[in-house]
């Protein structure tokens, strides 16, 4: 698909059917994440998939927005990995590598019928913290995934976007 009506038909859903997502899939959309660029190449990502029922049942109790959704993951990034900015102290690419890796994935789903949903909605250290992360791994989001219940349908804001002259300047 033309990647722009690929962006344009994506939105983001909040509610799924039971299906699972296919291991082939979940597989590509991993490989999307894979081949996602990161500053200095550094691959800080760190992307963990939750499908067990006892996991599921954690990130539900945790956070309203993981929905229904049968895979969710936790997406974040490990703070000894990721690019420092030797000009500027406290300046580290970590939140936007673990972005791109996310925008990668979810554009990858939808490119494979699979809905999901960038969800900054949760206690990000407890998260991790449950979950028995390591103490350097930084959670960004958490992306609930799967196929869209029927009656999934764009939130009604969906559709509300700003004219490129509102948000560009030519300088
Ligand atoms: C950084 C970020 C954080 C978001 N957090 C949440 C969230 O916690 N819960 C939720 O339901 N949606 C969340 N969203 C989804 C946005 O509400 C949604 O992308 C936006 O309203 C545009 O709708 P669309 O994705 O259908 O185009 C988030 C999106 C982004 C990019």
């Amino acid at each position: 698909m033309d990647f722009l009506e690929l962006a344009k038909e994506r939105f983001s859903v909040r509610n799924y059917t039971d299906q699972q997502i296919e291991q082939e899939k979940l597989d590509k959309i991993l490989e999307a994440a894979r081949i996602a660029p990161t500053a200095a190449n550094n691959q800080p990502q760190r992307i963990y998939v939750l499908q067990s029922e006892e996991a599921i049942a954690k990130i539900r109790s945790i956070t309203r927005c993981a929905f229904n959704a049968p895979t969710v993951l936790l997406i974040g990034y490990d703070e000894n990995e990721d690019w420092k900015n030797a000009l500027e102290d406290g300046i580290h690419s970590g939140e936007e590598d673990a972005s791109i890796v996310a925008t990668h994935m979810m554009l990858e789903a939808w490119n494979l019928g699979i809905g999901s949903c960038w969800v900054n909605v949760f206690p990000n250290t407890d998260t991790a913290k449950a979950f028995g992360l390591p103490e350097s791994v930084k959670l960004v989001l958490v992306m609930p995934m799967g196929y869209a219940a029927e009656n999934a349908k764009p939130a009604p804001k969906h559709a509300d976007r700003k004219e490129i002259q509102d948000f560009v300047q030519v300088l």
